[in-house]
């Protein structure tokens, strides 16, 4: 038997998934779609053909991406881990939380706590699909259809209310979302807006493509490359430099060590791994809000 697929699910999953016949008609299997296509890089089997044929050509000028997504989702179990282990959080709110996969936020954060409250918002009607499911079987944890662009559509949503008490402590995550907004859709708005409600003690992740410029000419240069691919093909995708992702986390105070390399985020990588996986074209941080 072959090593495990990246993503593949183990014992701790929860989420059942809709057979085709089950899925909502909104869902467009003739068009492309984040959400799949991120779910193929991680090994997962919610996509159709069309999502493989774009990942497969991301794959050619970016072949470490299926490792990249995999280092996404260790980073996001290593700042849920801290928000709710160290910092004491109870509840989330995921943005663009994309199709169940592994080590899930509410997974992550239920360990620690099982009270744990988690909110996944998607805009992508195969989340919801999947959310139905786990509605069935875990009272504390909700997702919801909601826009990201619309971000007062999210803070309004009858759920959000419900779950999150705004008043306590919140872990706000835009993990590997802000890149698919594009600059007019003002993804500086859109996240100051989502942390304007978080009350001290809260905290922002965020993940998101980078491009380092002049810090790393040939990694800018395979940026420039991968932002025309994915915006030929999935209309979106935006590389953008370390100042203006720090500017999502506005006046939250980043922990060390900064917005860095997702898999040096509070880790020391082994020496085979600090060479192959600290792609600068992908980062992440933690900030909190004092
Ligand atoms: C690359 S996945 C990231 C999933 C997860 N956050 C992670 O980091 O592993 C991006 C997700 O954002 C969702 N998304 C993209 N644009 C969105 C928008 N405008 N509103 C809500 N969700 C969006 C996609 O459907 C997809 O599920």
């Amino acid at each position: 038997m072959g090593a495990a697929r990246v993503g593949e699910r183990g014992e701790d999953w929860d989420w059942a998934t809709p057979a085709t016949g089950q899925l909502p008609p909104e869902v467009d299997t003739t068009k492309p779609s984040i959400a799949r296509v991120y779910d193929w890089f991680l090994g997962g089997k919610d996509n159709f053909a069309v999502d493989r044929h774009v990942a497969e050509m991301a794959l050619q000028i970016a072949p470490g991406a299926p490792e990249a997504g995999r280092q996404n989702r260790l980073f996001l179990q290593r700042a849920v881990h801290h928000m709710a282990a160290e910092a004491g959080v109870r509840q989330f709110l995921d943005i663009g939380s994309g199709l169940p996969t592994q080590g899930n936020v509410h997974q992550v954060a239920q360990r620690v706590d099982p009270a744990a409250r988690v909110v996944y918002v998607d805009n992508d009607p195969m989340v919801l699909a999947h959310g139905r499911a786990l509605l069935a079987t875990n009272g504390s944890t909700t997702v919801i259809q909601a826009d990201a662009r619309e971000p007062r559509s999210i803070l309004d949503h009858p759920q959000v209310r419900e779950f999150i008490d705004f008043s306590e402590p919140v872990g706000l995550l835009m993990l590997s979302i802000l890149h698919h907004l594009n600059d007019e859709e003002d993804p500086a708005g859109v996240a100051a807006t989502l942390r304007a409600p978080l009350t001290s003690g809260s905290f922002v992740a965020v993940s998101h493509f980078c491009n380092p410029g002049d810090a790393a000419p040939e990694s800018a240069q395979q940026a420039a490359t991968a932002e025309k691919v994915f915006n030929e093909n999935l209309g979106t995708g935006r590389w953008r430099s370390n100042d203006e992702i720090k500017e999502y986390f506005g006046d939250f105070e980043l922990l060390e060590p900064g917005l860095v390399p997702l898999a040096g985020w509070r880790i020391e990588p082994s020496p085979e791994v600090r060479g192959s996986v600290l792609y600068p074209t992908y980062v992440g941080g933690v900030a909190r809000k004092a």
